[in-house]
């Protein structure tokens, strides 16, 4: 019989492919299956997050659950950004877990398996030309690192100190790995990095000088492959030929993310942002106006230290102005190893969970706007999903949620759909072909 692996995934799309690397390597070197349920398993992973505060407290209770109701034998292992923060201060709190693995270090994921206690936390250990075993939870769209870690500074930040300084993947192997998705299925590839449209600028071996338009370009010249998304790209780093490449190239999707944190210069100059708000407003300025199917999302971190009322109306200006499809708030937590946790002059907290209910409630306000406005409109859907309730859902290329009545010979096509009702989160609609 073979072995049992539970592996639960928080935080970001770059952890869910780490847990992607992880399932193959442990099946293909160790003959490991996934299991749904943690009692019937041999080796529980969980892959951590530590990008805010809550969910650290939260990992040592679920770890207490995992030790008194697991498989006797069963070995638990914590990996991602949180084992590379906390390193062996966490199995000092919880002695049963049997190794630490930090991000960045999954591909020895196979080695710790075998070193009781160890603890694998090299943030500059590099793994950007590694030949990963292959897995893919969805036969449909393929998740591709384009580079590992992050070279920028974010006073708020713990990133850089779990995931080390940014390296990117050689060309040819993105090339190659999107190539072979593709043949294996995919129609869609999602590029991941902390900064996409930096990439290029730090190889670990001798590579020719590339940047990020240029790997697009080199993508969308795979045949069979019809969408290309990616995620995050830095606001800094959306330089002209960018923008126009996004906006000309048909294989990209028209939705761009666009991680605001403020709408204030002076608190994204405390936040070391290294943009103004009158750059991010021009930035959406030109990206609207070559490209006006484009839908925009966000990340915004509201009460950072010393934001005052003026401040956070300038979050609220930029917010109205570019009508963002989607945003992604939250307080600011302070994290160790950054810079503001030391900042003193914080928001009071119930300002900040005020600022935050009307922030939400602003989008609220126009995204209802947005998504009634598409009913009676016609998109093309690429279904990737079978639901239990007799739907298919799948996405527009600009990113909205949509769902048919329908079953599994749907998934993996492309298919026009008309509009025909509209919730926040899910468009439904009908065949029109
Ligand atoms: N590289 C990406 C972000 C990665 S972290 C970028 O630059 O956009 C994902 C999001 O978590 C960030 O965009 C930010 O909005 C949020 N975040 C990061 N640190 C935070 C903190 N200390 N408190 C609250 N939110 C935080
Ligand atoms: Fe964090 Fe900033 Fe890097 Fe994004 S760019 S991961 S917010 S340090
Ligand atoms: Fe969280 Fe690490 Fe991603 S802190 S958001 S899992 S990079």
């Amino acid at each position: 019989m073979s072995k049992k692996l539970f592996i639960e995934t928080l935080g970001c799309a770059m952890n869910s492919r780490d847990s992607e690397h992880m399932i193959a390597e442990l099946h293909e070197k160790e003959g490991y299956e996934t299991t749904d349920d943690f009692k019937e398993a041999d080796l529980i992973l969980i892959n951590t997050c530590s990008v805010r505060e809550k969910p650290v407290s939260k990992l040592f209770s679920e770890l207490g659950v995992f030790n008194k109701k697991k498989k006797a034998d069963a070995k638990i292992g914590v990996c991602g950004c949180t084992a590379s923060h906390l390193g062996d201060e966490i199995i000092k709190r919880a002695p049963y877990v049997d190794f630490v693995l930090g991000a960045r270090n999954v591909s020895k994921i196979t080695d710790v398996l075998h070193k009781p206690k160890s603890v694998e936390i090299d943030i500059n250990y590099d793994e950007s030309e590694f030949a990963f075993k292959d897995f893919r939870s969805s036969p449909y769209k393929a998740y591709i690192n384009i580079s590992i870690g992050c070279d920028k500074s974010c006073t708020y930040c713990i990133v850089p100190k779990t995931r080390g300084e940014e390296v990117s993947i050689p060309l040819d192997l993105i090339v190659g790995e999107a190539a072979k998705a593709v043949q294996n299925g995919a129609k869609e590839v999602f590029l991941l990095g902390q900064n996409v449209n930096n990439y290029g600028r730090r190889f670990s071996g001798e590579h020719k000088r590339v940047n990020f338009t240029h790997l697009l370009k080199k993508l969308s010249e795979i045949d069979g492959l019809e969408r290309i998304r990616f995620t995050s790209p830095h606001p800094f780093h959306m330089d002209d030929e960018f923008i126009e490449e996004f906006a000309t190239n048909p294989k990209i999707c028209k939705s761009m993310h666009m991680p605001l944190q403020s709408g204030s210069t002076k608190v994204l100059k405390d936040m070391k942002r290294g943009y103004s708000k009158e750059w991010f407003l021009n930035r959406v300025e030109k990206l609207k106006s070559i490209c006006p199917d484009v839908s925009i999302s966000t990340d915004i971190i509201v009460a950072f230290p010393g934001e005052s009322d003026e401040d956070f109306e300038d979050t609220l200006d930029v917010m109205r102005k570019v009508k963002f499809e989607q945003i992604f708030s939250f307080k600011y937590s302070p994290r160790p190893e950054t810079e503001a946790q030391h900042y003193t002059n914080v928001v009071d907290p119930d300002v900040a969970s005020q600022r935050l209910t009307q922030l939400q409630a602003l989008h609220t306000e126009f995204v209802d706007e947005i998504t009634n406005a598409q009913e009676g409109k016609t998109f093309k859907v690429y279904f990737e999903e079978l639901n239990s309730d007799g739907y298919v859902s799948g996405r527009t290329d600009n990113n909205f949620s949509v769902r048919v009545k329908g079953s599994e010979e749907l998934l993996g096509t492309f298919r026009d759909v008309k509009i025909t009702s509209c919730a926040r989160t899910m468009l439904t609609g009908e065949l029109v072909d």
